[in-house]
């Protein structure tokens, strides 16, 4: 029984793989920080210029390039499960960069809501970059006739393609807690938070698109930087099961089955296209609660980049700048600067959707 068991686990395993490399020919994807992998450091980085060298990208590629960790993010490992090279920049596209496998258009600090938004309710401050996601979309459109001439080539070039939409959203409400927002008022903003994704994923589906994987939101309550900022004197505002932020992580909840709802919305409109929910919630909240299953042996909420404090960030030291360090081992940790994970923690959330439960419907059709 066991031999068979392995066995076949192996074949399925192997198959998967197999099948899915023949699968997708390219990917498309859109979003912030979590998958940028060199727009926002080629826009100028002037928000952030310390994502332009180390210790960012030190563990894979050795040397910064514009992600937002220590190494390769989830689209990296999603490229690598179906074959793919990892997605170059859009913004490089004056460097000639060969496009036909898929390009990110992803920047760092990126709203789902126009920047617009933001500027009229004056709570730009903390605004990034103006790349929103439908500016990237207008990327998109602007670079399609690069791709494909006809409907009909068009169709079938995309038929083939992944289009992963998001993470987005988190920024739109990053800023606006970090600037003094409430739960409540921010809860009023989700719905139009969600229809920017919905219209994103709408407005590509009428380009093209076919297969879709839009992620909800990370579990906010347990990162470094809500868990330093809103950090309370109350130990009721804090998980038991994990230590987190209870109220923060129910935010991302609500966000998450708002999205989910919206999606469900857009299957019954779209029901050619395959739309998946990926959930990152799911997949990073095992982190908190099994950490050394995952081999994060020294800290699930402390970040490894920092300049101290409990949860190792400091707003006056943050990961790159004088008086920060990184350390030894990211790979034992989930977090890696205060705001985004580690490489290690990205490897394990893709591999939850690749193989594993946490994205719906299934990734990898097992055919
Ligand atoms: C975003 O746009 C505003 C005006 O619409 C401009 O003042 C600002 O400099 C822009 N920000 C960036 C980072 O490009
Ligand atoms: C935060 O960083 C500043 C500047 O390096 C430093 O003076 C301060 O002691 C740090 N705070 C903590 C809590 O480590």
């Amino acid at each position: 029984m066991k031999p068979f068991f392995i066995l076949s686990f192996l074949y399925l395993a192997f198959g998967a793989v197999l099948s899915s490399s023949q699968k997708y020919e390219s990917i498309f994807n859109f979003g912030d920080s979590l998958s940028d992998t060199g727009n926002f450091l080629l826009s100028g980085a002037l928000a952030f210029p310390v994502i332009g060298k180390l210790p960012y990208g030190e563990t894979f590629f050795q040397h910064a390039t514009g992600r937002c960790s220590d190494g390769r993010l989830v689209v990296d490992f999603i490229a690598e499960a179906f074959g793919l090279p990892y997605l170059p920049p859009y913004l490089s596209i004056a460097d000639g960069k060969d496009f036909r496998h898929g390009v990110n258009f992803a920047v760092a600090g990126a709203t789902a809501l126009d920047s617009q938004f933001f500027y009229e309710r004056k709570i730009e401050k903390l605004l990034w970059t103006n790349d929103s996601l439908s500016v990237q979309l207008g990327w998109f459109k602007k670079l399609k006739p690069s791709l494909c001439t006809s409907k009909q080539d068009c169709d079938n070039y995309f038929k083939k393609s992944l289009f992963l939409v998001g993470e987005i959203g988190g920024n739109d409400y990053n800023y606006a807690f970090f600037l003094g927002g409430s739960i409540k008022q921010l809860k009023a903003a989700v719905p139009l938070v969600v229809g920017a994704i919905t219209r994103a994923a709408s407005a590509l589906i009428e380009e093209g698109a076919v297969e879709l994987l839009v992620p909800g939101n990370l579990p906010i309550g347990c990162s470094a930087v809500y868990m330093t900022l809103f950090g309370s004197p109350n130990k009721a505002d804090y998980d038991p099961t994990n230590g987190c932020l209870k109220a923060f992580n129910g935010f991302s909840k609500y966000h998450n089955n708002q999205l989910k709802l919206g999606l469900q919305a857009l299957r019954e409109k779209y029901p050619h296209a395959r739309i998946i929910y990926a959930d990152y919630y799911g997949a990073a909240k095992r982190f908190f609660h099994a950490p050394r299953h995952y081999g994060f042996f020294s800290g699930t909420l402390t970040a490894c980049c920092g300049g101290g404090g409990p949860y190792n960030f400091n707003y006056s030291a943050r990961c790159g700048h004088y008086g920060s360090e990184a350390c030894k081992d990211p790979s034992s940790h989930v977090n890696w600067d205060g705001i985004h994970l580690t490489e290690a923690a990205y490897r394990h959330i893709a591999n939850g959707l690749i193989s594993g439960p946490f994205s719906t419907p299934p990734l990898i059709t097992s055919s």
